[in-house]
């Protein structure tokens, strides 16, 4: 026998039951959290597989044959998830992320896309629903996505250049394949079609400027790039510090050749800090998750394939909803108002990221160092997804 090895899929499993409490108020769209941070965004994960193994996200050597992906009885059904998601909107979500894995590797996903975007806001308005994906099979699905009433989509797409691209998805997928969904998304309506491009010194920054060129000239302003600090997301993914390119250096670069301008945020606790083209280009957006944490006005939580609530990309607890859904805790299936209640209450008891991490470093100043308390980490890269 080799040496013993503690899989890393172990730690999507650490999660607690979450608490009923016997009253509550019904959720009145106005939940913040300890530090006044509403819940506006919930990022749904729809599977743990993807058809990549992006050196960044799920290295191969981890991914490999022998790798336990979820059975098909732990992920969350579309009803299951669409129970969650109308608690979630009536707590002040009105934003709802698809992410992966690859989510458009679940079969039917434009089910599920059609009962999202059914819901409504307490004020009556429609979602903003999205969906994060590396495009391998954006072409064959947009229309019906679109049809089913998804708004946007996003897009990651690390290079141009063939050769680059193929080895940095480690299945030597090709990037016309993926230019070619962001030509079918943009055709059917899929607007504004985000690209994100994790940014890895050494790997691809000499992509920079031409994928910033060539969305300026073939895609226009419909389609906004932004630029990803190379995160650590676990100890699989061999990150070090000296491969991040910061944010900053990104803007240089960019800001040489095609001059920009700082834009206002859209949306408090956004991820993208947005510039644009002084000469009316378009835009692009920078996402500094290493060098300038953006905690401080966090509203996203992240629903897991298996139904564990996160609060955190960083979190290493969950809390498990499924069982309140399945009833598979002492007392049998919750009621929508005890699932409700029961997301109130983990919200308004969330604190800054570290309070999730039971590691003896959870005392460090939030943000002081993201790069280095991120070093530190392991968390499970399908929360991240696309
Ligand atoms: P929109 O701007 O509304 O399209 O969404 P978004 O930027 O939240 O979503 P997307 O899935 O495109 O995420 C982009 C990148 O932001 C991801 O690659 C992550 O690197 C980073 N990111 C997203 N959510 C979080 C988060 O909650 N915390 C941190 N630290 N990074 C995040
Ligand atoms: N660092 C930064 N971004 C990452 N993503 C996946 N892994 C990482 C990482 N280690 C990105 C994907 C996708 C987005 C949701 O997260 O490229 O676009
Ligand atoms: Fe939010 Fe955690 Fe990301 Fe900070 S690190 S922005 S708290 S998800
Ligand atoms: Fe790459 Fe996204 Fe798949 Fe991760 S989930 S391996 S980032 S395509």
């Amino acid at each position: 026998m080799g040496e013993h090895v503690i899989p890393l899929a172990d730690l999507r499993y650490a999660a607690s039951v979450p608490q009923v409490p016997a009253t509550a108020p019904p959720p009145s769209g106005l939940l913040v959290d300890r530090l006044g941070r509403p819940l506006r965004d919930l990022r749904i994960s729809v599977t743990d597989r993807c058809n990549f193994r992006c050196t960044y996200c799920m290295p191969k050597d981890v991914f490999d044959a022998r790798y336990q992906f979820l059975p098909h009885g732990s992920l969350l059904s579309f009803e299951e998830i669409t129970r969650v998601a109308r608690l979630f909107v009536a707590h002040g979500v009105h934003k709802l992320r698809l992410t992966g894995g690859e989510p458009l590797l679940r079969k039917h996903v434009e089910d599920l896309v059609r009962m999202l975007a059914a819901l409504r806001t307490g004020d009556g308005a429609p979602l903003d629903i999205t969906l994060t994906t590396n495009g391998s099979l954006l072409a064959r699905k947009a229309q019906a996505l679109k049809d089913a009433g998804l708004r946007r989509v996003t897009v990651s797409l690390d290079s141009l250049d063939d050769a680059v691209f193929r080895r940095m998805n480690d299945v030597d997928f090709p990037v016309a394949e993926v230019l070619r969904g962001i030509e079918t998304a943009l055709a059917v309506g899929l607007a504004p079609v985000k690209i994100n491009m994790v940014v890895k010194r050494g790997t691809n920054d000499h992509e920079i400027v031409p994928l910033a060129r060539h969305v300026r000239e073939h895609f226009g302003p419909g389609v906004v790039l932004r630029f990803i600090e190379y995160m650590d997301v676990g100890a699989s993914n061999g990150w070090r510090m000296d491969e991040v390119l910061p944010s900053a250096r990104v803007l240089e670069a960019v800001d040489r050749v095609f001059p920009l301008r700082p834009l206002q945020p859209n949306a408090d606790g956004e991820t993208a800090e947005r510039w644009a083209y002084a000469d009316g280009g378009g835009e692009i957006g920078v996402i500094s998750s290493v060098t300038r944490a953006f905690c401080r006005d966090c509203n996203r939580a992240r629903l897991s394939t298996e139904g564990k609530l996160f609060l955190c990309l960083f979190a290493n607890r969950g809390h498990d909803l499924r069982a309140l859904l399945r009833g598979s805790r002492d007392g049998g299936a919750c009621s929508d108002e005890e699932i409700a209640a029961a997301i109130g209450l983990i919200w308004r008891e969330r604190d800054d990221r570290y309070s999730e991490l039971r590691a003896p470093q959870a005392a460090a100043e939030p943000a002081a160092d993201a790069a280095d308390a991120a070093g530190t980490r392991r968390v499970e890269m399908h929360y991240i997804g696309g």
